[in-house]
């Protein structure tokens, strides 16, 4: 089991990362995440979502404003294009489930936002209302799910292609004019992006299986039948309980996933109770496939090797066209 404290406030509060899952998951104790973090704690934290991709924190009463602060520090906040947010800050996204607002879109295997050109680097859930029972989220390891597949198919995927697209979120627009042109401009803005299918992850090296049934719609140079069959067998990979870690929601626990390297699916047995969750996403890069990939643009990699790692909830997406539809206009 891989563990290690470090010490940043001194010993009382030194910070604590314990493996909880096989293949990913750490649970992080000794830190205070309403206080701005200092050098060491964020050097801390984000080497270790490096190495474990998922790491949870309890006991975390923080406000919307701190969860944007520890969010901002790893860096920029995105908006969603699609998700509720609270109407003052597009980069807060606020899911409120419940019986006249049953979660959407959620429950199926996905990393967020792989429809865009440079899909986030990390996501941040918050727990602030839970149901009794029912709500987890559960998470996989698309590093453990590369490593799998066998030597011929890691092989015959390393330097494919494939085309991500927003189209599960195409049923959120009605059949108005007013929705057909607002949908137009969506598609306008989000074309499909086309990503490598063997990522490498830009801070460990890793190589990561990074296609998703939510957002992945097919092989790029491959026939439909081909595409269908590939990515079948590569979606199914998420699905086996061994790359996987179940996360069970307390409030004020606060889920932290390096979105480069895990995909998650949020577990819809709940409804009609409800689900109050808040959440921020940081901008990620370019996805870098194995062709292209050198070691120069594995950045840090050397620091995360020094510090000893190799390395939802729920989204309740109604539309929000908001503010970057009105600045379009
Ligand atoms: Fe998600």
């Amino acid at each position: 089991m891989k563990s290690k404290n470090k010490g940043t406030r001194g010993s009382k509060d030194a910070i604590a990362v314990k493996q909880v899952g096989a293949n990913l998951a750490a649970e992080v104790s000794g830190i205070d995440l309403r206080q701005p973090l200092s050098d060491a704690e964020f050097d801390a934290i984000e080497a270790s979502l490096v190495e474990h991709e998922l790491l949870v924190f309890h006991d975390q009463g923080i406000s919307s404003e701190q969860l944007k602060a520890f969010g901002g520090r790893f860096g920029e906040l995105t908006v969603h294009p699609f998700a509720p947010n609270d109407g003052k800050d597009h980069a807060l996204i606020k899911f409120e489930n419940k019986e006249e607002n049953p979660p959407v879109l959620t429950d199926v295997w996905h990393s967020d936002e792989t429809f865009r050109l440079e899909p986030p680097m990390a996501t941040v859930l918050c727990a602030k209302e839970v149901p009794e029972v029912g709500g987890d989220t559960m998470f996989v390891s698309m590093t453990a799910a590369y490593d799998g597949l066998s030597d011929r198919l890691q092989s015959f995927i390393s330097g494919l292609e494939a085309i991500h697209d927003f189209k599960p979120f195409k049923t959120l627009f009605s059949d108005s004019a007013e929705d057909r042109e607002n949908l137009q401009f969506f598609e306008r803005k989000y074309p499909p992006a086309v990503h490598p299918v063997v990522r490498v992850h830009p801070v460990s090296g890793r190589k990561v299986l990074f296609v998703n049934p939510q957002f992945t719609i097919a092989i790029k140079g491959m026939d439909e039948r081909e595409s269908g069959s590939l990515l079948d067998t590569l979606f199914h990979q998420a699905l086996i309980p061994e790359y996987q870690f179940r996360h069970h929601w307390i409030a004020d626990t606060i889920a932290f996933w390096d979105n480069r390297s895990t995909q998650h699916y949020a577990v819809h047995d709940y409804y009609p109770k409800r689900r109050i969750m808040e959440r921020v996403t940081i901008k990620g890069d370019k996805p870098i496939g194995v062709e292209t990939a050198d070691p120069a643009s594995v950045h840090r990699a050397k620091y995360v090797a020094a510090v000893g790692a190799d390395p939802h909830g729920g989204h309740g997406p109604t539309r929000q066209h908001g503010r970057e539809l009105e600045q379009a206009k």
